[in-house]
């Protein structure tokens, strides 16, 4: 039997933004658990929680103060194992993101080390006397005067977020205390963040610059896929645990070095997730430079949305055909598929006219270096608006009262008028709606084997459609993904069955399938099957 996550389809929830359940503006535990219901309807069987743990949240979260709690915003220890115990009865599993790179500046273990240059401690974390050039991911130099024991630390993101020296084999165990803590609990596994930045030149050599700075000695550095190595040899002590890897970067050919046989699971494919515009041509490149790099021994993983990016209905021009063809690749090509909340029912990019309603490190931070650089106020925002990850991390739209819920949140998008139906409300009981979309594609390829497992018989694309069919020994699936703005014809045998469209109910019978523009169509056929498309 494949591992449980190969067929699984992952829903991120962003802790803050998905659903409050104590009326404190604030998304939490009691939350979540009261929408389990909901996410098993829609037919998801994972869900990955951005961090939960105490925090400043300087970076939301990505700065941990102690590795062993639960944030008061989320509520308690009790109610994450609530949570847990109740995703589990409904055939759930859960993921944690781990921030194994940094901790936050207040975090005891960076509290001792700042002590004294003596401490224990002092080398849990990277110290030098001199900075070199290394600039933070977040802008700015990435070294902080520390003025009492007059040293620099390094932190690759904000200076609150400390990088932790993973050269030392202390951190390496106290890690894997924070790890095994974790599994104890009945956590499923961890999306683990910034995964190949824990090493670091060891001679701090500085990094090269072409305008800009390329990051080459801060990240991917020697050494690391050993150190992960290790990590999933620790994790998967454990029975059935899933490790997946944030691995910042759009190469295929540094990505595909993380993820394997004693390495993690899988890594997110930014090659294919983080594509800019609807583009098909772009598009299939990945894909198929991806098939020919991973073959079978490794699984891509397939997102186009995130809490670090822009939501894609949004990127790909607003469009509801759009978004429905973009779900129907993300569900039906090979990968493991990791939706993000509220994509489901086509929520938007948020823009704020008021810099002081700006939450992101990221966004504020360019703000500030523009306006340094000599940018008006009316630059500097769009700028800022442009960094900020603020945009898809607005609150959840369960009904348009959710508003009220999450005042201390950020702010209710404004939404267009032309963009119909925008809450779950709305959309629960209507069947052309997104959220009905996607709950009749998650169904579709829980009851197909060969859109979780299957290989591909073939991936093609012609005239900006994609088409490609997924095949294991039981059936057939074939899938065609038409981007262009012209329809195109395909033909694909007359035993042919539709199984999904985002335009049609029915095939009229016949060899040739008139694919619509902007159409996703699913087929079934029987082995053997040609397909064929026509010119
Ligand atoms: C990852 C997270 C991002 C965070 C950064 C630093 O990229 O996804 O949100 O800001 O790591 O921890």
């Amino acid at each position: 039997m494949d591992k449980w996550w190969k067929r699984s389809s992952f829903y991120e929830i962003y802790m803050p933004s998905f659903k409050d359940g104590n009326g404190d503006g604030i998304g939490d535990f009691a939350g979540i658990t009261s929408k389990l219901d909901y996410l098993k309807e829609l037919g998801i069987e994972g869900i990955w929680l951005t961090p939960f743990y105490p925090s400043p949240k300087v970076d939301n979260g990505y700065d941990i103060s102690d590795y062993n709690g639960i944030d008061q915003d989320y509520g308690t220890m009790a109610d994450f194992e609530l949570f847990l115990q109740e995703a589990h009865k409904r055939g759930i599993r859960v993921i944690a993101d781990l921030v194994l790179n940094h901790t936050s500046s207040e975090h005891p273990w960076f509290q001792e080390s700042k002590s004294s240059k003596n401490h224990p401690k002092r080398d849990w974390y990277i110290w030098r006397d001199e900075p070199n050039n290394w600039e933070s991911f977040f802008g700015g130099t990435a070294w902080e005067y520390d003025a009492e024991t007059n040293q620099y630390y390094y932190h690759a993101f904000a200076k609150e977020q400390v990088d932790l020296n993973w050269a030392n084999p202390e951190v390496k165990c106290a890690m894997f205390d924070v790890m095994k803590f974790w599994l104890e609990k009945g956590i499923d596994g961890f999306r683990l963040d910034v995964i190949n930045f824990l090493k670091v030149h060891d001679r701090f050599e500085d990094n090269p610059t072409d305008g800009e700075q390329i990051h080459l000695y801060d990240k991917d550095q020697e050494g690391v896929l050993s150190v992960i190595s290790e990590i999933a040899a620790f994790v998967h002590q454990y029975p059935d645990k899933f490790l997946v890897g944030e691995v910042g970067s759009e190469d295929l050919d540094i990505l595909k070095q993380y993820s394997g046989l004693g390495k993690l699971d899988v890594v997110f494919n930014f090659n294919i997730g983080s594509i800019g515009e609807f583009d098909a041509g772009k598009l299939f490149e990945q894909l198929a430079a991806t098939e020919q790099a991973y073959g079978s021994a490794q699984m891509p993983t397939l997102f186009f949305s995130s809490h670090d990016m822009s939501r894609y209905i949004s990127r790909f021009g607003n469009e509801e055909d759009r978004a429905k063809l973009v779900a129907v690749l993300m569900l039906t090509a090979k990968g493991v598929p990791f939706i993000y909340y509220g994509d489901e029912i086509g929520m938007r990019d948020w823009v704020t006219d008021d810099i002081a309603k700006m939450k992101d490190v990221q966004g504020i931070m360019a703000y500030k270096f523009a306006l340094e650089e000599g940018k008006s106020h009316d630059e500097a925002l769009v700028m800022a608006n442009k960094k900020s990850r603020d945009k898809s991390r607005t609150p959840m739209q369960w009904n348009l009262d959710a508003q009220a819920g999450f005042s201390e949140g950020l702010p209710w998008i404004t939404v267009p008028e032309d963009a119909g139906k925008v809450t779950v409300e709305d959309q629960l009981n209507d069947p052309e709606s997104m959220l009905s979309f996607y709950k009749s594609l998650l169904k579709l390829r829980k009851e197909h084997s060969s859109l979780q497992v299957g290989d591909y018989e073939f991936l093609r694309m012609e005239e900006d459609m994609i088409y490609f069919v997924r095949k294991d020994q039981v059936e057939k699936i074939i899938v065609a993904l038409n981007f262009s703005d012209q329809p195109n014809l395909l033909e694909a045998g007359t035993d042919v069955r539709l199984l999904l469209s985002n335009k049609r109910t029915r095939l009229d019978r016949g060899n040739e399938i008139n694919v619509l523009a902007n159409e996703a169509i699913i087929l079934k056929g029987e082995i053997g099957n040609d397909l064929v498309k026509k010119g």
